[in-house]
């Protein structure tokens, strides 16, 4: 048994409720099963509105994201396994039973750290290429974009999609900073337009200028929102 306490997604009022969960291999699971009952029960919704929980085990008590694992159908064989009468509450209703699993968050250097590394990095390649000398502006602007649009790619094709099938709760905030992805990649398009053009080094200064102010506040807010969700569900790489 363990206490589960999520934020009301209505209400925004805490609510702690007594579930049974399952440690299969080392992941811990609970099932919104609320016995079989044809609605789903109200931590579930909870969760879809704001995964953050607090979890209290015999071990110790815990923050948490609570998402929704991609392999929910060899989990939820796993956990009929172990526990029959799951089986019982799926035959009493049509829902399909929600499997849930809980991340700890207290652990160190996991892939949002390492999220919030790069963003660092870049942070530091593109001050020291807007302070450097005008005459090796062209070779290292193509140098910090490509790492840039790499590093965007990434996330538009892998890390965004994984979250938000695992956190519905990050959907409009993806998007929005998806979108910022395209307003990033339209002046870096400007940047290597300008710099093949050679004719313009002030413009070219100037659209410096803007990627700089965009994306201070594009990492500011990714780092805000995505980091503890990337830390819950895997470590970083190495
Ligand atoms: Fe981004
Ligand atoms: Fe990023």
């Amino acid at each position: 048994m363990i206490q589960l306490t999520t934020t009301g997604a209505r209400t925004g009022r805490k609510h702690r409720v007594p579930l049974g969960a399952l440690d299969i291999d080392g992941r811990l699971v609970v099932v919104a099963s609320a016995m079989g009952s044809p609605k789903h029960p109200g931590w579930y919704h909870n969760i879809r509105h704001n995964p953050l929980v607090t979890v209290e085990t015999d071990a110790g008590t815990f923050e948490a994201m609570a998402g929704f694992p991609p392999d929910r159908d060899e989990l939820f064989a796993e956990v009929v396994a172990r526990e029959p009468g799951f089986a019982d509450y799926q035959a009493r209703t049509s829902r399909v039973l929600p499997v849930v699993e809980l991340h700890r968050l207290d652990r160190v250097r996991r892939m949002g750290d390492w999220l919030a590394e790069v963003h660092d990095w870049l942070r530091e390649e593109l001050r020291d290429l807007r302070a450097g000398e005008s005459q090796s502006l062209s070779q290292r602007c193509l140098g910090f974009c490509s790492a840039l649009t790499r590093h965007h790619t990434g996330e538009d094709t892998a890390i965004f999609p994984m979250l938000a099938r695992q956190f519905p709760a990050l959907a409009p905030t993806l998007t929005k900073l998806g979108d910022e992805h395209v307003a990033v990649a339209r002046i870096q398009e400007e940047i290597q337009r300008l710099v093949d053009d050679e004719t313009d080094p002030a413009r070219l200064r100037a659209e410096l200028d803007r990627l700089a102010s965009l994306l201070d506040s594009h990492f500011a807010y990714e780092e805000q929102t995505v980091v503890k969700a990337l830390n819950a569900l895997l470590p970083a790489p190495g």
